[in-house]
């Protein structure tokens, strides 16, 4: 039996909606809906399993039987769930808040690490999917107070709390967790800037009003809401003017330029409002694609099996790949840091400043969010 099992003392089974939605086959077709009455030894695996579960696509404005484009309510992997608590390290008696109630399995793991005598509150945005969360909490025996509304301003009713935790993703840390949570308490989150994936962050909030702490593991979290990443397919005349250009960056190195663990975290810290996409066309064509919806700039990268060098094709006043190229070459420089000599301090004004290893190192930077 995993680790996780042990650490997850309360069953997901009565959190999880009799309808869920699974990949289309082939992937990259959508999702579909998959019912516990159609189908039941389906369901039941996919719940027993260390699989995260949709519960949502489109904000609910797809219905089941219909195919569905965007995951916007989910029930976390169990081991990831069971990672994220362990570095809130909260404990009995504390008052917690959390963001993202979902199906509200997270929230009732909190209440029963917290007991009787300590405090959760969750705030989940969407009101269809807090009032399941709601019903399921009731139902199991767990007393969250579940909140509809927007959890980047936090709940003051109830502050301070001892322990925040984010169970959506987020590019820029909200004031208001900051004030909510007491100094010395801890605030986690997966945080991320706009290319690539997000790292699990955790903060400590000190007197002064700002926070610091280590960025660590790799998470693929839904945005929160309203900061939600987008992109942008140009039309064939924007492409017909597009600045066209040839790289010759090797296959190697533009896996390091899109993967996490290797250059992507970076680049996204220095290159701000970039949007990352890969698309893999079929065995011999891979698309890298490079969105600014703001100053409407794009680029693209054509990669074509025994084809190199490769194309590059920009559109706007910003070329995207050039300034990637860049950041990549930072990268290699400063000794090809890993997420985890991240850290992050939000500082009493809300400006986020990055470092690496600590806050006084001689590479540390201000975000442009
Ligand atoms: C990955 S799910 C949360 C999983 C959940 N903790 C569980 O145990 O099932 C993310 C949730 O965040 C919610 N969300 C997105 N933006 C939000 C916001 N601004 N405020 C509160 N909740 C938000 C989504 O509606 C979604 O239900």
């Amino acid at each position: 039996m995993n680790d996780w099992h042990d650490q997850l003392r309360v069953s997901r089974a009565p959190f999880i909606p009799s309808v869920v939605w699974v990949a289309a086959t082939p992937p990259g077709e959508g999702f579909v809906s998959l019912s516990r009455a159609e189908d039941e030894t389906c369901w039941r695996e996919l719940v027993d399993s260390d699989e995260p579960i949709i519960t949502q696509v489109d904000d609910g404005a797809t219905a089941p039987g219909r195919t569905g484009w965007r995951p916007s309510s989910s029930c976390s992997q169990p081991s990831l769930v069971a990672a994220m608590l362990d570095t809130l390290d909260v404990r009995e008696e504390q008052r917690a808040l959390e963001i993202g109630t979902g199906t509200g399995w997270n929230a009732a793991l909190l209440s029963a690490r917290v007991g009787s005598y300590g405090h959760v509150v969750s705030v989940e945005v969407d009101p269809a999917v807090a009032d399941d969360a709601r019903r399921a909490l009731t139902k199991t025996g767990y007393p969250v107070l579940v909140v509809t509304g927007d959890g980047t301003k936090g709940y003051p009713a109830d502050a301070p709390y001892d322990r925040t935790i984010c169970t959506a993703s987020v590019r820029e840390i909200p004031r208001a967790w900051i004030d909510q949570t007491r100094p010395g308490g801890l605030i986690v989150t997966p945080w991320g800037t706009d290319y690539g994936d997000d790292a699990l962050t955790c903060l400590t909030v000190h007197e002064d009003g700002s926070a610091s702490g280590r960025c660590g593991a790799n998470l693929a979290f839904m945005r929160v809401r309203h900061q939600r990443r987008d992109y942008r397919d140009p039309t064939a005349d924007q492409l017909d003017t597009a600045h066209t250009s040839q790289t010759t960056r090797t296959g190697p190195e533009l896996f390091e330029i899109t993967d996490f663990t290797r250059a992507a975290f970076t680049i996204g810290l220095r290159v701000p409002s970039c949007y990352l996409t890969v698309e893999d066309l079929d065995d011999n064509h891979r698309r890298i694609e490079l969105h600014d919806l703001g100053s409407r700039s794009w680029a693209r990268i054509s990669l074509v099996r025994r084809h190199h060098p490769w194309t590059v094709h920009q559109i706007g006043p910003r070329h995207l790949w050039d300034e990637v190229d860049t950041a990549y070459t930072w990268w290699r420089q400063a000794g090809k840091p890993t997420p985890d000599r991240y850290g992050l301090t939000v500082t009493p004004d809300g400006a986020h400043e990055v470092w690496i290893d600590a806050p006084d190192h001689e590479h540390r930077w201000p975000l442009n969010l």
